[in-house]
């Protein structure tokens, strides 16, 4: 057993946690072991199908793309795809281990799984609150259609102005200053309450939810693609050009727009990884894994393609830069169909629902498990006596979510939460061809075709994506990874089970096959006694 406090600056950091010891965790572990294939399939579709395409792809064509946003979302699809087959031979490789965070510890090493840790908030704590700040956005707008209306000032982001069509609207000859987002800010404590109560009774919830959502998109799908056909010879104006020409800034249509667009839209893929953050809480996490990432991946996938492809045809893009653009394009189809603008809206806040509780529970489950790594405070990992659920973890995670939401506008919340996981999909690819060199026998129940193409394909693409995010967006960005790290130095690293003598790893303590002799470590980094 190799010591946890390895001599040299480089062999701590890059200090790794043995296969054996996440096992060991994981039997010690005290949550329950609720969630089979379906239910993580569902996982994944509840967290995937949200703002992304409720909210954002509205924004993305109506002053990125265009029409050609379906173009951006097959670009967005194969960055995911990459990335999710490295997250499918990851999770059937070190099957016990949960997310991306323990990936990196079992392989990179601590401070990666620390940098990856700090991505993963941005991921989803950070995506929490934008889906809350749509899921506002469809409130609003269902009450409405119900004469209800929410004092206009406690409905958006502190300091920006209520508008119409891009234009300030005038109250008393004035502009309308929002104070903050109340019903986002009240929609994440609601559900951080539901997660202390357990996953098993929010799994069900949740299950219940993704079904009405995937049957209003569904419902979508169908009728405004029967009206397409119907009006196709009118329709098809709205898709003259595909392309609209570029106006000269960097991102605004041409394909560099399509490009940005493909950053925003990314965020409508985000989720098929929060499977992975289940590893402890799934019956067969070997054979489930796979199946729960891969194939929420692929339905959401052709989902997008084809609500992308009737909303662009129905309306012109320039219109859809609305909270709501997929009522937007029900509206379109005439006031017969009022009825079911409703049954979107209602549908849609529904959906969005469910991927805020996904979202919270993976990140209330990242801190859990770097709780009891040391890397956070022991408070983020005591679980309820009776609820079994890391409960003072998960109010925490909703006070942040609740003020995130509260406080900042959707777009600058979701291209943040873009770059972060791109860069954490950036690493998870890295770590497949990492552990492929440094244990090449190790038994991996699916393995990434084409390798090394596609993973090394994976990092290039979401790097090459990451800068197509705007300059304020990535010097945001420059500056949390900064924090990070200073925050590694100055207290994960002194607090680490590892650091503090726990068992680490060296290479040899991972199972040892036949053909990884010949290469021994292959210059990984090794901890030593
Ligand atoms: N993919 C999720 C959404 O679109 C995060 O809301």
């Amino acid at each position: 057993m190799a010591s946890a406090a390895p001599n040299g600056f480089l062999a701590r950091i890059m200090a790794r946690k043995s296969v054996e010891q996440v096992q060991r965790e994981t039997q010690t572990s005290q949550l329950k072991r609720t969630l089979g294939p379906w239910n993580l399939v569902f996982l994944g579709i509840g967290c995937i199908i949200g703002a992304g395409i409720f909210v954002r792809t509205g924004n993305a064509a109506a002053l990125h793309a265009g029409p050609a946003v379906l173009v951006s979302f097959l670009v967005a699809g194969v960055v995911c795809a990459l990335a999710g087959l490295c997250y499918a031979e990851l999770s059937s490789t070190l099957p016990v281990s949960g997310s991306a965070y323990t990936y990196s510890y079992t392989t990179i090493g601590e401070f990666a799984a620390w940098v990856m840790g700090a991505l993963l908030l941005l991921e989803y704590g950070l995506a929490a609150s934008v889906v809350a700040v749509g899921w506002s956005g469809y409130v609003v707008s269902l009450l409405g259609d119900y004469g209800i209306h929410i004092p206009p000032a406690l409905t958006g982001p502190t300091g920006h102005h209520l508008q119409k069509d891009g234009v300030d609207v005038l109250v008393n000859g004035a502009p309308v200053t929002y104070l903050f987002n109340l019903p986002a800010f009240l929609v994440c404590m609601a559900l951080a309450a539901l997660l202390v109560v357990g996953v098993s009774e929010s799994a069900k919830f949740n299950n219940m939810i993704v079904a009405i959502k995937v049957t209003v998109i569904v419902a979508f799908i169908l009728i405004c693609g029967w009206f397409v056909i119907q009006h196709f010879g009118t329709l098809k104006a709205n898709w003259d050009p595909f392309i609209p020409p570029p106006t000269g800034d960097k991102g605004e249509f041409g394909w560099s727009g399509i490009l940005r667009a493909a950053s925003i839209v990314f965020f409508a893929y985000i989720g098929f990884e929060a499977v992975s953050t289940a590893g402890q809480e799934a019956k067969n996490p070997a054979k489930d894994m796979p199946i729960g990432i891969i194939g929420s991946l692929f339905a959401c996938t052709l989902i997008y393609i084809l609500v992308s492809i009737v909303m662009t045809l129905i309306v012109n893009y320039k219109t859809l830069n609305v909270p709501d653009p997929v009522a937007v394009a029900v509206d379109a189809l005439g006031p017969q169909w009022g009825w079911f603008a409703k049954i979107v809206k209602a549908g849609a806040i529904v959906g969005l629902t469910s991927v805020v509780l996904v979202l919270m529970y993976g990140q209330t489950r990242i801190f859990y498990t770097m709780a009891r790594d040391g890397l956070l405070p022991r408070v983020f990992s005591s679980i309820h006596p009776r609820f079994r659920t890391p409960w003072v973890n998960t109010i925490l995670v909703g006070l942040l979510t609740a003020v995130a939401a509260a406080f900042f506008d959707i777009n600058t919340l979701g291209d943040m939460t873009s770059v972060g996981t791109l860069a954490a999909f950036g690493i998870v690819c890295l770590t497949v061809i990492w552990l492929r060199r440094t244990h090449p026998g190790l038994p991996r129940g699916y393995r990434v075709p084409l390798y090394p193409v596609l993973p090394a394909l994976g990092i290039v693409a979401c790097f090459a994506l990451i800068f197509t995010v705007e300059t304020r967006v990535l010097i945001f960005f420059a500056w949390y990874t900064i924090a990070a790290v200073v925050l590694y130095f100055v207290y994960g690293m002194h607090n680490s089970q590892l650091h503090k003598g726990q068992p680490a790893v060296g290479d040899d303590e991972l199972p040892v096959y036949p053909e990884d002799a010949p290469t021994g470590a292959d210059g990984a980094p090794v901890v030593r006694p």
